[in-house]
C-alpha cells in the first residue's frame, strides 16, 4: 500500500480518539519523524515573515506593526518570533488547541540563534539587536523559566479559541496574518474567520497577509504520488479520506478569490506560484474540478494581501 494511504490511514484512525492531537504529535516524532524544525521549513517560514512584513510596510509606511494576529501557527511559533524581533509589542495567536510548549519555543529560539549566528537573519528581517538580546537571556535561563514566562517576555499571548469568535476587540490589530493554514480550513469555517479577521483588523493602516498551499500535503510525505493527486477523488471519496488532523480543503485560487470578493475584503496583490501543468495532466479529475481551466487549477501556492485602509 502506498505511503500516503497508509498515513491518511494513521491520521483518520487517531481523529476519532481523545487527545487526537497529542497523539497526532507523538506518532509524528517517533514514527514519521515529521515534527523536526528542520533548516527547511525554518527558512520556508522565515521568508513569510518577511513577506509579511514588507507588505505591512509597503501599505502603511510603518516599520512594523505593534499589533499582530496569527491564525495556527503550529508547532513552532517562527512568525510571531520575528515580529518580536523587529519590534512588535501585542503578538496574538490563535488556535483551537495549544500547539506549541516551553521545549518547542525552545527549539525555535535556538534556530533564530544560530540563523543569528551564521550571518543569515538580517538578509530576512531587521530585528532590533536589544530585542535579540531578549532571546539570548530566556536561552541562558530557559531552565528557570516557564511557558508563560517565556511568552510574556516575547510579547507572544496565545489564544485558545475558535477564530469564528475571536474575544478581540474591533479594528484593534495592525497585522492579520496566517502561514499555510486556509488550506486546512473549509470554507464554511474560513468564510466566519475571515469575517471576524475583517472585524478585528485596523481600517486605517490596517493590512491582512495569507499564505496557502493548496498543493496535496500527502505529496510532501510520499514521493511516488504528485502534489494535485487528491484531485481525482469526488466529493465524497474525499470525505472518507480526509481527516480531522490535517484536513485539506482541496479548494483552489479562484475559490478563495471568490470568497474574499463575496465578503468585500480588497485584494491588493495576488501572488501565486504557477504548478505544473504536466503533471496535472496525468491526473483523471474529479468532476468538481474538470469544468476549471488546468491553468487555474495547477496553481500550487497563493499569497493573498489586503490593505484594509482601502475598504
Ligand atoms: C496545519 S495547521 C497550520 C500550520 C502552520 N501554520 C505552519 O506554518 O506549519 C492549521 C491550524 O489551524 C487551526 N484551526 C483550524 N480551524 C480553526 C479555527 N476555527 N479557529 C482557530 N484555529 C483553527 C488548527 O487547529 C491547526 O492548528
Amino acid at each position: 500500500m502506498k505511503k500516503w494511504k497508509q498515513k491518511a490511514i494513521v491520521q483518520k484512525l487517531i481523529s476519532y480518539l481523545p487527545f487526537a492531537q497529542k497523539i497526532n504529535y507523538f506518532f509524528q516524532k517517533h514514527v514519521t519523524k515529521g515534527e523536526k524544525l528542520d533548516d527547511e521549513y525554518f527558512y520556508d517560514r522565515l521568508g513569510h515573515a518577511k513577506e509579511h512584513i514588507n507588505c505591512y510596510q509597503k501599505y502603511t509606511g510603518n516599520s512594523y506593526p505593534l499589533s499582530s494576529l496569527e491564525i495556527g501557527t503550529g508547532w513552532y511559533p517562527i512568525v510571531p518570533i520575528s515580529l518580536f524581533l523587529i519590534g512588535s509589542e501585542c503578538i496574538y495567536s490563535v488556535d483551537i488547541s495549544m500547539l506549541t510548549s516551553k521545549e518547542r519555543i525552545a527549539t525555535t529560539l535556538k534556530k533564530f540563534s544560530e540563523c543569528h549566528r551564521i550571518g543569515k537573519l538580517n538578509q530576512y528581517i531587521n530585528f532590533k539587536p536589544e530585542r535579540f538580546e531578549v532571546i539570548n537571556s530566556i536561552l541562558a535561563n530557559i531552565e528557570k523559566l516557564d511557558l508563560k514566562q517565556i511568552l510574556n517576555q516575547l510579547n507572544i499571548t496565545y489564544i485558545i479559541e475558535d477564530a469564528r469568535n475571536l474575544s478581540l476587540l474591533d479594528n484593534s490589530i495592525d497585522l492579520v496574518n496566517s502561514n499555510n493554514t486556509f488550506e486546512h480550513i473549509y470554507p464554511e469555517i474560513l468564510i466566519p474567520i475571515l469575517k471576524e479577521f475583517k472585524r478585528v483588523v485596523k481600517k486605517k493602516d490596517g493590512v491582512m497577509s495569507h499564505f496557502i498551499d493548496m498543493s496535496d500535503h500527502f505529496a510532501h510525505f510520499d514521493k511516488t504520488i504528485n502534489i494535485y493527486n487528491f484531485l481525482q477523488f469526488t466529493d465524497k471519496q474525499w470525505k472518507w479520506i480526509d481527516n480531522s488532523i490535517q484536513p485539506q480543503s482541496r479548494i483552489r485560487i479562484y475559490d478563495y478569490t471568490k470568497i474574499y470578493n463575496d465578503l468585500e475584503i480588497p485584494i491588493s496583490d495576488l501572488t501565486y506560484r504557477k504548478g505544473n501543468i504536466e503533471e496535472l495532466k496525468t491526473i483523471k479529475l474529479s468532476p468538481s474540478f474538470a469544468s476549471k481551466p488546468v491553468e487555474e487549477i495547477a496553481i500550487s501556492h497563493c499569497h493573498y494581501i489586503s490593505n484594509m485602509t482601502k475598504i
